[in-house]
């Protein structure tokens, strides 16, 4: 995939702003604050329907102003597409929320984030994706389901309904505090997240399958041959020898006096996490620092070849700084795995080590983006 043109509206820092970015390596620099991650943020929104770094869409739009626009050209292998997004806030927005984030895809409204899924492929990498494996099991599920949702499209709306149900049995669950429940209701939710719960499970164990074959290669390689890496899908509720329907169902109603005491859902796939060893040693509790970055660095290049593998091309990468946080090695590594792929990277100055390989070059500052020729 390659981004023909950006244009931001309204968008955080940018009143006005449209860059065209080139095949291969694009590197925005320019001071802190200068605006560089709030561009990767708009390619990641218009991918994923949401930003990389707030759950609130109403934080994107520029001070004072009532909406925000992100629009993105891009060559794909289904051919030329465009996705545009608008935020909108105030009264607007407050008599219908439909319109507090409009999706277009080609130029129709979609009526789904879920429409959005796999038609931009990107991988976004920063400095927080290298704390990975020592961050919260949170941080992994979440890294989880951002591959699944573009690599499988129709996970989005099964993670979502899943998600759906939990919401509601907690919610049942609160109110058996005050009155007793109905346990027919209950049991109704408990089958619910099952089956939808089930399809979770499965397309994540499939993925991490998968992830786990290209993660150990690229670990062998950037720890030089030493060191094993095994990562691998740890559920929550084991369904190894058995239907995961069935083992989430029974998980759940067996566990619904001690969700009703403690006054959430204890057991499920929302619960899920990665396991990640080098050897037998659980990197998680034992790596040393530099494991720890090298594995999450590992896991994530092994997104760039399975997006190649499942979806058939190259997704576009944005690299938020990360060269400046990686020694002379893993760059090398990381420049490689990026061979082929359209890639926008930040950073403070030009001095960086992809200089040599440069297909463009932008200034970023003020909440301008200039392109300069050289
Ligand atoms: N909603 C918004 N409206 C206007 N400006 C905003 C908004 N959100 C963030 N900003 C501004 O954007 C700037 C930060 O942009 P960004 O995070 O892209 O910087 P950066 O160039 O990546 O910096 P660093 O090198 O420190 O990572 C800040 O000046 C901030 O005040
Ligand atoms: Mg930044």
């Amino acid at each position: 995939m390659r981004i023909r043109k950006l244009t931001l509206n309204g968008f955080r820092s940018y009143d006005r702003a449209e860059i065209a970015p080139e095949s291969g390596l694009n590197l925005l620099y320019g001071a802190n604050a200068a605006g560089k991650t709030n561009v990767l943020e708009a390619v990641f929104l218009c991918a994923l329907g949401r930003s990389h770094r707030t759950s609130k869409d109403q934080e994107m739009i520029g001070h004072g102003l009532s909406g925000a626009y992100v629009g993105i050209e891009a060559e794909t292998n289904t051919g030329l597409r465009t996705v545009e997004i608008k935020l909108r806030t105030g009264d607007a927005a407050a008599k219908n929320p439909k319109d507090r984030k409009q999706i277009f895809i080609d130029r129709q409204r979609a009526d789904k984030a879920g429409d959005l899924m796999g038609v931009l492929n990107v991988v976004m990498f920063s400095p927080e994706d290298l704390a990975l494996v020592k961050a919260s099991p949170d941080v992994r599920r979440r890294f989880m389901d951002m591959e699944l949702c573009q690599l499988r499209p129709a996970y989005y709306r099964k993670a979502a309904m899943y998600n759906a149900a939990l919401r509601q049995r907690n919610a049942l669950i609160k109110e058996a505090f005050s009155d007793p429940i109905d346990p027919e209701v209950l049991d109704m939710w408990n089958v619910q997240m099952a089956r939808t719960g089930a399809e979770v499970m499965r397309a994540r164990r499939e993925f991490m399958d998968q992830l786990s074959t290209i993660a150990s290669d690229v670990h062998r390689r950037l720890s030089g041959g030493r060191e094993q890496l095994f990562a691998f899908y740890e559920p929550n509720i084991d369904f190894d020898e058995r239907d995961a329907e069935y083992a989430i169902y029974d998980a759940l109603a067996a566990s619904a006096e001690e969700d009703i005491r403690r006054g959430f859902t204890t057991r499920g796939p929302h619960r899920d996490d990665i396991g990640i060893k080098l050897g037998e040693t659980d990197v998680k509790v034992y790596g040393s620092q530099g494991q720890q970055r090298t594995a999450a660095l590992s896991l994530k290049l092994s997104e760039i070849a399975l997006i190649r593998d499942v979806v058939g091309e190259s997704p576009v990468l944005l690299l938020d700084d990360v060269l400046s946080e990686l020694d002379e090695e893993r760059q090398k590594a990381l420049m490689n795995s990026a061979f082929g792929c359209q890639c926008l990277l930040t950073a403070t100055g030009v001095e960086s080590a992809a200089k040599d390989k440069l297909a463009a070059l932008f200034e970023v500052r003020d909440g301008n983006i200039t392109k300069i020729n050289r």
